[in-house]
């Protein structure tokens, strides 16, 4: 092997264990991943969540499918959004899909689960209705997010997008919550909601004293939620005729 190989052999083997760690984080992360902490409170959540998803599972929003390890499930697919100018041929996608249409038939899963997408989705209530429509009656998911409560000052919304991503598109917790009930589903769980607590070196950098006081005083926040819900067997929201209504 001459030393360019080498070199490329090496390369590949340090983009390898990073991607690893940003995504089974260790201690060593601490010094590669900004986002350590959040990362690893949620692979720990979904790891104490998977076993209640069973059957034929759609990963939704899936990128490197990170978690799919934790999960015993019957199959095991990912889909993400098609977005032009970028790479598809090496993420673990299985199905690229146009941010509108689910590509697969009503009732194909058993169980769905999403992790830190909701907040990049532009159309949230009709990928709602989406996920309703290819899930079985009687199926069931979990989504993981951040959310927002309250209306966060500027400065916090940046300090918070610098320290834990995703919150630019992040969106209220109660309207999180009515889109999935007006959505028909049913028996709405929230199983883990955790408040994301900048610290006060980050906010300094965006607040002054006086400001980072009154913030922590505020019943405004970020938080991080992981919501469980069911397709009911039965689905009245569209119910019309003399068969469908009790
Ligand atoms: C923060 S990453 C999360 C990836 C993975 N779920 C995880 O937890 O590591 C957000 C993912 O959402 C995907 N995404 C963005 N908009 C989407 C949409 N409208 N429908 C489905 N996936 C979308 C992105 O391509 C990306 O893979």
């Amino acid at each position: 092997m001459d030393s360019k190989e080498n070199f490329l052999m090496e390369e590949g083997k340090l983009i390898g264990y990073l991607k690893h760690q940003s995504f089974h984080p260790s201690l060593f992360s601490l010094f590669i991943h900004p986002f350590y902490f959040i990362r690893r409170d949620l692979y720990k959540n979904i790891k104490r969540l998977a076993p209640q998803l069973k059957g034929k599972l759609l990963d939704f929003g899936c990128g490197r499918k990170p978690y799919e390890p934790l999960f015993s499930v019957d199959e095991y697919i990912g889909i993400d959004i098609q977005k032009s100018g970028h790479d598809h041929s090496k993420p673990k996608v299985d199905v690229y899909y146009d941010g509108q249409h689910i590509p697969f038939p009503d009732a194909s899963f058993d169980s769905l689960f999403c992790s830190e997408v909701v907040e990049h989705i532009f159309n949230p209530n009709e990928i709602l209705q989406e996920i309703n429509r290819v899930l079985k009656p009687g199926g069931h998911f979990s989504i993981s997010d951040i959310v927002l409560e309250g209306e966060l000052p500027t400065q916090i919304k940046e300090a918070a997008e610098m320290y834990a991503g995703c919150i630019a598109g992040a969106i209220q917790k109660r309207m999180y919550l009515e889109l999935i009930e007006s959505n028909g589903f049913k028996n709405i769980t929230v199983q883990k909601d955790k408040a994301i607590i900048i610290p006060d070196d980050i906010l300094s950098n965006y607040l002054s004293v006086e400001q980072i006081a009154a913030f922590k005083q505020s019943d405004t926040g970020i938080r991080s939620i992981t919501v469980y819900a069911e397709k009911p067997l039965e689905d009245k929201r569209s119910c019309c005729g003399p068969d469908c209504c009790n």
